[in-house]
């Protein structure tokens, strides 16, 4: 009878210090997650020397908190995986050293995992089945970029953002409006009390065939029509209707591009599933759009629960398909901040 191989993956690409005990059956033991969410909401955004220096100091109780959770020690495991790109470079470094360190001093191999082909890996995990092949949507904080998805492994891009991700779009917004970070989350509470059509803003390419995106356009009319021209001395509005008002037309731009762009991608493509991750598919708006959308569309939608959506170390169970083919990390392998 065949072993069970028990996987211990690690994510340090930002600002969450994430470890995952899962399975060579996509079976997931425990997933833990440390936000540094904390230590960075002063600067009102992430600080990529705070960020790594937290990841040293959360990293090995992160580990051990995992392998606790999931009833095992670290002789048990078999193979290592890590988010090696992209990202933060020092932050991934934490990330890529430990697991070098721990493969090394255990003799088992090493697997490096893509964290943004993770995010959609992150819906096979939770789907329990098949997802490809598929449209990919990945929007996080860093990324907004559509893929044909053939296999787990085979992705082509088929466009992404020209300025901005949606996540720092949210991210930017909410710094405008002073509602703090991260500020995805923020938006979203505070979107719910306001009017989507009280400002009608900018949709960029919704109604042009190309598969790609422009969120800093969308940025600067929110501030505009929240400080007027006078933007240099503005202070952040109040709590009140004008204040969410701005959050739930700026969110329903976001939206509708979002799920236009996706809507075109499986028109396109002629795919009929569309799986997607990343921190803004967090966001309940969009999931509704999406799913009425792939309703319309005679589409299967994919999109894993809250906590497999942002960042973690689970979704780089995508590891279990490299591994299958042998596709292990050499001992030099590095960080790559960069993805294309
Ligand atoms: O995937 P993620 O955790 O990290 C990156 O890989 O970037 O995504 C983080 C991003 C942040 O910009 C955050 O503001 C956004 O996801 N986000 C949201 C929501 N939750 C997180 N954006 C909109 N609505 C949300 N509920
Ligand atoms: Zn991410």
């Amino acid at each position: 009878m065949n072993r069970v191989t028990y996987f211990l993956a690690l994510e340090t690409s930002c600002d969450e210090t994430a470890a995952a005990v899962f399975t060579d059956e996509l079976q997931v033991l425990s997933s833990v997650v440390a936000s540094q969410t904390d230590l960075h909401a002063r600067f009102g955004g992430v600080v990529p020397e705070i960020a790594s220096r937290a990841h040293l100091r959360s990293l090995l109780p992160v580990v051990d908190d995992a392998l606790t959770r999931a009833n095992i020690g670290l002789r048990d495991i078999g193979c290592v995986a890590v988010h090696n790109t992209p990202g933060l470079v020092g932050a991934l470094l934490v990330g890529v050293s430990a697991a070098k360190a721990l493969a090394f001093g255990l003799g088992i191999p090493l697997i490096a995992v893509n964290h943004v082909v993770s995010h959609i890996f992150a819906c096979r995990l939770a789907a329990g089945r098949d997802i490809f092949p598929c449209v990919g949507l990945v929007v996080s904080g860093g990324h907004t970029a559509l893929f044909r998805c053939d296999t787990a492994l085979s992705l082509e891009l088929l466009g992404g953002t020209r300025d901005d991700a949606a996540g720092e779009a949210f991210d930017k917004v909410a710094a405008i409006l002073g509602l703090g970070f991260p500020g995805g989350p923020a938006v979203e509470r505070e979107a719910a009390a306001g009017n989507p059509k009280a400002h009608d803003f900018p949709r960029s390419f919704i109604d042009d065939g190309r598969l790609e995106f422009s969120f800093s356009g969308l940025k600067t009319a929110v501030m505009y029509a929240c400080h007027g021209q006078d933007v240099k001395r503005a202070a952040p509005p109040g709590p009140g209707q004008k204040r969410a008002d701005l959050a739930a037309s700026f969110q329903s731009a976001v939206v509708d591009v979002l799920a236009m762009k996706c809507k075109q991608a499986l028109r396109k493509t002629g795919l009929t599933r569309l799986a997607v991750g990343g921190g803004v598919s967090a966001n309940k708006p969009l999931r509704a759009a999406l799913e009425a959308m792939c309703k319309k569309e005679g589409a299967e939608l994919f999109i894993p629960p809250l906590s497999l959506c942002t960042d973690n170390a689970a979704m780089a169970a995508l590891a279990v398909e490299k591994w299958k083919l042998g596709e292990f990390a050499p001992d030099d392998l590095d960080a790559e901040p960069n993805w294309l």
